[in-house]
């Protein structure tokens, strides 16, 4: 049963653990460096359901009994008959909720990241009729139906169908959570207008470069997808949209006509919290990764990738990327409000 492997992790104190470690069990560090000092069995759980590490079989059954084979049912672990492995998947707290998602800075499995946890933060007072598009393995549908919402959750990848379905009945919210496996620009929505909307699409800007992994494709402008789902939604008085977005820009901050014609469209009002920003052109870390990413993406070397994007960003007066929170409330008079244009914290979303 999916609801005993969650009582599981709570007794053997899996749960204590990645929630004392919130920020830090994104990325392993904290966890791994913990791991030496805890009890044989808390170590054995945690090298199988959040470290990928292969341990013996007999172990692993003594330590999580027949919730093995609920992992199993979802296709989560792999056994040679010594050994077991959850090769693709980990568990993360999100907001006091347990939930498997991909490992870290990676696509497969389920992303989650930094920006998840941004968003989450903007969620936790959801209520109503939810919408979670982009949802990958659920975690914002999760935080959502737990504050009491009814929650339609979509998702593109439906490799992900399985390990969404146990964390939805893990926490034995299947009659709150309906999930939706589509292309969320074009599929069938439920026809009504929502009290609260999460939108966290792939952000990456391609700047015209074809074929990045959809995981991370955000278009040529980072925010093209979520410019493709917004005349989608539809928000009820009082009702909120919560989203991550990037945004093209410059030194007077992001460019937010297309975000403008939306509000306009909708009869919305945005506000837009920078919670980070990456140079564009020379000297640059930010602009080497991205350079980097797109020139092997095209199959194409770095400096001459380097010089059409560079060419292209002079042309267009573009010489920043803005990571941003957005909010969206329907208002009387329609309009995009930058609240703050400057990184506070240390990371994009933190
Ligand atoms: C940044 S992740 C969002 C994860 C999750 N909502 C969160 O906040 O942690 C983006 C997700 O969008 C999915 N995706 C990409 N293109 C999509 C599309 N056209 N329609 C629906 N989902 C899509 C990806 O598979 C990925 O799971």
């Amino acid at each position: 049963m999916p609801r005993t492997l969650l009582r599981h992790c709570e007794e053997s104190g899996l749960a204590a653990l990645l929630g004392a470690y919130h920020r830090d069990s994104l990325r392993y560090a904290a966890v791994r460096a913990a791991r030496p000092a805890l009890g044989p069995r808390l170590r054995v759980i945690v090298d199988l359901l959040c470290l990928n590490e292969s341990v013996p079989t007999t172990e692993a059954q003594a330590a999580l009994g027949g919730s093995m084979e609920v992992l199993a049912d979802a296709g989560l672990c792999r056994n040679d008959g010594s050994a077991t492995v959850v090769p693709e998947h980990r568990l993360v707290d999100h907001y006091g909720q347990l939930l498997f998602v991909g490992p870290p800075a990676g696509q497969i499995g389920g992303y989650y990241g930094a920006d998840s946890v941004g968003l989450g933060r903007q969620l936790l007072a959801a209520r109503g009729n939810c919408l979670d598009l982009f949802a990958s393995t659920g975690a914002q549908s999760l935080l959502m139906a737990r504050g009491g919402g009814d929650v339609t959750s979509v998702e593109l990848t439906s490799d992900l169908r399985p390990v969404a379905a146990l964390n939805i009945a893990m926490h034995g919210l299947d009659d709150r959570v309906t999930t939706i496996w589509g292309d969320a620009t074009t599929v069938s929505l439920p026809d009504r207008p929502f009290d609260t909307v999460c939108v966290n699409a792939p952000l990456f800007p391609n700047f015209g470069v074809d074929g990045l992994d959809t995981g991370a494709n955000g278009g040529r402008h980072g925010h093209d997808l979520l410019q493709a789902v917004l005349p989608r939604v539809r928000l009820n008085t009082g009702g909120r949209l919560h989203s991550t977005a990037t945004m093209v820009g410059d030194g007077d901050g992001p460019h937010t006509t297309w975000l403008a014609d939306a509000a306009r469209r909708n009869g919305w009002t945005f506000d837009v919290v920078v919670t980070g920003v990456g140079r564009l052109g020379e000297g640059s870390a930010f602009a080497k990764d991205l350079v980097t990413t797109l020139a092997e993406t095209a199959g194409a070397t770095t400096e001459d990738m380097a010089e059409t994007l560079d060419r292209q960003w002079k042309e267009s007066g573009v010489d920043r990327v803005f990571f941003c929170l957005l909010t969206a409330r329907p208002a009387a008079t329609s309009g995009v409000t930058v609240v703050s244009r400057y990184e506070r914290g240390s990371g994009w979303w933190l």
